[in-house]
């Protein structure tokens, strides 16, 4: 009885948690419509692991189809709901698909959950709900500021229906608050896969450096920080999948301590984005191209993680160092390019 449903399962965060739930014993099955993802990760995953990974390609904003899953699989012990649009930039220009998708999936999802009554429910949250923090590092107890942009809004308003949902379900409950996911499995089958162009740093390096795309902008070295360039906690991608095993076992094991607990996800350790492309530099002994540019609407001055809470009731203890982090990115990106030249015509789009 340790089948753990998946939402998100083809994403970057959802194929690295799958591979670590089976990794650790656990039965997966996948939830992904492929909006925002393709299958690549699922087969890496399936590679790594010798396993057949059942996804289901279902809309989670269409109820009928996601309680047909349910009504399916009448052995999930526990979701993990990653399935969610995530960049803050695009949900500065565009809220209402942000509130949409993400809301309406939520809240279809927990439907199911509450009618089939499953024990464990963990939610892929954010720190961007810290909004700009008048202190850091952000404790799980730091209050809550208005989100910078329509993207942590959805994750301020995810909680609270979550919050509410425990206080009348049996269902148990587990927020986990990300910092900056990045990096790819050592591997290098898996990785971070935007299907447009990259909004986020780390791949927006990656395929500015193979010459995916044109040199990048630093949004911003006119901060208040060290080096005028924003403060983020980049935290690789393996040690946050961890991070949810821990979690689902916690539940398992009943050491939770309320039916809603919050952890966050980050390292500890708050890195400038000219700091981390300092990083690529060295680890990858390669000059980068980039423009000094303006803000991004809907950036966070400076944010970074206490872990102490994660470490001292999960036992989670991230493994993987920025420098890890930026060369598992590139190893990806040269095996995502490596593929290309092998077969052009896979990944020629026809419109
Ligand atoms: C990081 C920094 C940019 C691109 C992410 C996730 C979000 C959430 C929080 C999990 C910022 C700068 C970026 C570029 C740049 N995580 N940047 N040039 O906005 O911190 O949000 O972490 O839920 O889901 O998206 O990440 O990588 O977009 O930006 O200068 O081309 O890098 O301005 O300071 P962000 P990001």
């Amino acid at each position: 009885m340790r089948k753990i449903l998946v939402t998100g399962g083809s994403g970057y965060i959802g194929s690295h948690t799958l591979l670590d739930l089976v990794g650790h014993g656990f039965e997966v099955i996948s939830v992904d419509n492929n909006s925002r993802s393709n299958d690549r990760l699922l087969d890496g995953v399936e590679k790594i692991t010798a396993r057949k990974i059942k996804n289901y390609k279902v809309d989670l904003c269409d109820f009928d189809d996601t309680h047909a899953i349910f009504a399916e699989n009448d052995d999930i012990v526990g979701v993990i709901h990653f399935a969610a649009y995530k960049a803050v930039g695009e949900s500065v220009t565009n809220p209402l698909m942000y509130y949409h998708n993400n809301l309406t999936s939520l809240i279809n999802l927990l439907r199911c959950v509450e009618e089939y009554k499953i024990p464990y429910f963990v939610f892929s949250s954010s720190c961007t709900v810290y909004g700009n923090p008048d202190h850091i590092p952000v404790t799980e107890e730091t209050p809550e500021k208005p989100a910078e942009s329509p993207y942590g809004s959805t994750k301020q308003m995810g909680e609270t229906i979550i919050r509410e949902f425990a206080r009348v379900n049996p269902t148990q409950c587990i927020l986990l608050r990300y910092f900056n996911p990045a990096g790819a499995h050592p591997s290098a089958l898996i990785g971070e896969l935007p299907i447009d162009k990259p909004l986020n740093l780390t791949p927006v390096i990656t395929q500015a450096a193979i010459g995916k795309i044109p040199p990048f902008t630093v949004f911003g070295n006119d901060y208040p920080t060290r080096d005028g360039s924003c403060i983020r906690d980049f935290i690789h991608v393996c040690d946050l999948a961890h991070a949810h095993t821990l979690a689902v076992q916690y539940l398992l094991d009943k050491k939770n301590k309320s039916k809603c607990e919050v952890f966050n996800l980050g390292t500890g350790n708050g890195i400038t984005v000219l700091e981390a492309i300092r990083a690529f530099e060295k680890v990858n002994h390669l000059k980068l191209n980039y423009i000094l540019g303006p803000r991004r609407p809907g950036d966070v001055i400076a944010i970074y993680a206490n872990k102490d809470k994660a470490e001292n009731e999960l036992g989670w203890v991230p493994k993987f160092t920025l420098e890890d982090i930026m060369e598992t990115a590139w190893k990806w990106e040269i095996e995502l390019q490596d593929e290309t030249k092998k077969f052009p015509l896979r990944n020629f789009k026809f419109n």
